[in-house]
């Protein structure tokens, strides 16, 4: 199948080649967000392939569909992105990659809090300068504290699982319960209550009109004091502006963040060059207590090789007219 492929960098042009040597698919690879301007593009395209940030508004569609597109496959396992009514409406398959790696996005997390709590990258900044002082290196021992996961699917219940190992005291909160860590004794909670007894909290629902803003400034006042946030999901489960006062008076001590809410404008660039007109993110990356990646969580070579099969499989089901429900959106 003939499949524009929007947002690419090297790294996917290079995994997506070598799984296609199973389907034969024509690949044509754009660097370019898919949005407004960039939709016509796609004219012609009976498949376009998109990622996380790429924008799969209504207006969006309704340009592809009256270009031939016929199905969006989505290289991701989120699809927040993505006006699911437009699609519907317009005949238009959207299917995703529902689980790739959940370990290289719980090892990604568990690593961040531990870099930050126990500031690594802080200290290795020091030691390129031969600067062996741990004056403000002080860190805490992981063991005996409460980390509260929110969502325990795929990744988050991995999480959960993995903080048990460092001997922490593991509590839970999701619409549904993972019968799995049930019986492992991991106790489940209502979410408030996650949210007012976790030392460590790390967040993995989706980002869904329920978990926007699921910290804000309202929720942000009931965390226990001192409290770490580890963000994963996505940047909006976080009202990143009402983040920064209580990151400044210390009721949060920390946050690691590898996604943001504005990263579109952001993320998967280089804006080395440039000057980034974001005063909230801007504010945010001078903290000490603030660790920010550019949502590489889901970065490991296992994890784009399935991610690209998964995807280019996913259009050839298509073509075939059996596409499996459990990738369809
Ligand atoms: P999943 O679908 O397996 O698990 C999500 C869990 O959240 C489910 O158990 C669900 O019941 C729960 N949930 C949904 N709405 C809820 C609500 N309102 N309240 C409480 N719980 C709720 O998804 P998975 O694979 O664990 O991924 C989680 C999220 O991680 C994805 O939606 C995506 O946004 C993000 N992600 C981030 C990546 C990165 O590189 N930073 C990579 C992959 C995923």
């Amino acid at each position: 199948m003939k499949i524009a492929v929007f947002s690419t960098q090297p790294y996917d042009r290079k995994f997506l080649r070598q799984a296609n040597t199973t389907f034969n698919h024509e690949l044509d690879f754009f660097e370019a967000r898919l949005e407004i301007k960039t939709a016509v593009i796609a004219a012609g395209f009976p498949i376009v392939c998109v990622f996380v940030n790429d924008d799969v508004s209504a207006q969006v569609i309704k340009t592809l569909a009256q270009n031939g597109t016929k199905m969006i496959a989505l290289r991701c396992a989120g699809f927040n992105n993505v006006d699911l009514d437009a699609a519907k409406a317009n005949n238009i398959t959207v299917a995703r990659v529902p689980r790739y790696s959940p370990y290289a996005v719980a090892e990604y997390t568990v690593g961040m809090f531990l870099s930050l709590d126990r500031k690594i990258h802080r200290a290795w900044d020091r030691v390129r300068e031969d600067n062996f002082n741990l004056n403000g290196l002080v860190g805490r021992d992981l063991h005996g504290k409460t980390v509260g996961v929110i969502g325990t699917g795929h990744i988050g219940s991995l999480v959960a699982k993995a903080f048990s190992g460092f001997g922490c005291n593991v509590i839970a909160h999701d619409a549904v319960p993972n019968s799995e860590l049930q019986k492992i004794g991991i106790p489940y909670h209502g979410r408030d209550e996650v949210l007012r007894n976790s030392d460590v909290l790390c967040l993995h629902t989706p980002l869904t009109p329920e978990t926007k803003h699921l910290i804000n400034a309202q929720t942000i006042k009931t965390l226990k004091d001192g409290v770490v946030i580890v963000n994963t999901g996505r940047g909006a489960l976080i009202d990143t502006a009402a983040l920064i006062p209580a990151l400044e008076n210390g009721k949060v001590r920390g946050a690691a963040l590898d996604v943001y809410e504005n990263e579109v404008n952001l993320f998967f660039k280089d804006m080395s060059e440039k000057i980034v007109r974001d005063p909230v993110f801007q504010r945010l990356i001078t903290f000490p207590n603030v660790l920010v990646t550019g949502h590489q969580a889901y970065f490991t070579e296992e994890a784009l090789h399935s991610i690209c099969h998964t995807t280019l499989n996913n259009v050839a089901q298509f073509r075939d007219g059996k596409v499996d429900p459990s990738v369809l959106v």
